[in-house]
């Protein structure tokens, strides 16, 4: 009888935890210890039993009841508490995750390109998007109607000057920043400005309408390519684990006199081809070149006694070629299973 009683009421505390409603409660006490319940019908049989056992039986029977009913009533507090209490916090409920982020592979590589740079004293400034068409083409040496300014199709903002002219555009390079940078702050001059940049382009696996650059400008009294070539393959150096194989070619930018342009082979198909590369096996993806005296005049420096070299990186194809990305429209999609694995 002593085993019977406490299997009942192990059974039973088991059984009381598990409830989540005030009627299943209710049914169960009634189950355990209403009249016609469990532990009356193990007491039925006390009658047989002698007076020393109807004592201890009848003392245990009694703890058995008061602890089941203890349990009971803690169980129903709890229920009524949750029902009424819109701020109770059951703390035996499992933990809602806590989900973590992760920092975007275009400010990966930003900070990355900050710190290689500041090693090697280069300022790094911020600049406006929304730039003036002065500063994106004419201070850079391209007026208007010069046929360059195809080079680069631009988003123009709709808002008229007071001449009625549209002179506002979606900055479509960096570029903008090195006469900007000139004029604050004179020869000479160390700085890159990394940030996005707008097109208006057909987008596919290697155009966005919007992507990431990083410009360079260097100017002092003997700047020549040979230190553009070595701040180059140093931060290449410093940014990839692997070695890159780099295609030097002559390029054209009204900005610079004696542009290049450097391409590098697809990391991705190891000159194989594949989309990311538009099946050629190298990608463009730096501009520079040694500053056009022009652009220098319009940044207030005196051509004769400086000169320096200007670069723009394509930041977006950098992080493509250290990732293995093989689509520059990820970047922008906000797709977590992308935007996870970094
Ligand atoms: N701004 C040029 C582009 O976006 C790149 C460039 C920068 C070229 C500096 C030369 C010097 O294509």
């Amino acid at each position: 009888m002593i085993n019977k009683l406490e299997q009942l009421k192990e059974e039973a505390i088991k059984k009381i935890k598990e409830i989540k409603n005030l009627d299943a409660l209710q049914n169960l006490e009634k189950q355990y210890l209403g009249r016609k319940g469990e532990l009356t019908a193990i007491l039925r049989g006390i009658a047989d039993l002698s007076i020393d056992d109807k004592k201890k039986i009848g003392r245990l029977s009694n703890e058995v009841k008061n602890e089941l009913k203890e349990n009971f009533l803690k169980i129903k507090n709890i229920i009524e508490a949750r029902a009424s209490d819109a701020s109770f916090v059951d703390v035996s409920l499992p933990g809602k995750t806590i989900e973590q982020g992760s920092v975007h592979p275009i400010s990966q590589m930003i900070n990355d390109l900050d710190d290689l740079f500041s090693k090697m004293g280069f300022m790094v400034l911020d600049g406006p998007e929304l730039e003036s068409d002065h500063y994106n083409f004419t201070a850079l040496n391209i007026p208007a109607d010069h046929p360059a300014r195809d080079m680069q199709d631009t988003f123009y903002i709709d808002k008229e000057n007071k001449k009625g002219e549209l002179d506002m555009v979606m900055r479509t390079h960096t570029s903008p920043m090195q006469v900007r940078a000139m004029q604050k702050y004179g020869a000479p001059l160390r700085c890159v400005v990394p940030g996005r940049v707008f097109r208006n382009e057909a987008t596919d696996a290697t155009h966005d309408t919007t992507f990431d650059q990083i410009e360079g400008l260097m100017i002092g009294e003997d700047i020549s390519l040979a230190n553009l070539s070595a701040v180059l393959k140093e931060v290449l150096h410093g940014l990839f684990d692997e070695e890159l194989e780099v295609r030097i070619r002559p390029g054209y930018f009204p900005f610079v006199e004696l542009g290049l342009e450097f391409d590098v082979a697809c990391t991705i198909c190891k000159g194989a081809k594949c989309p990311a590369c538009k099946h050629t096996g190298w990608l463009e993806m730096i501009g520079a070149g040694m500053v056009h005296p022009e652009v220098l005049k319009y940044g207030g420096i005196d051509s004769k006694k400086y000169s320096g070299f200007a670069f723009g990186i394509g930041l977006t194809r950098l992080a493509m070629m250290k990732h293995k990305i093989d689509d520059i429209r990820l970047f922008n999609s906000g797709d977590l299973k992308f935007l996870k694995q970094f």
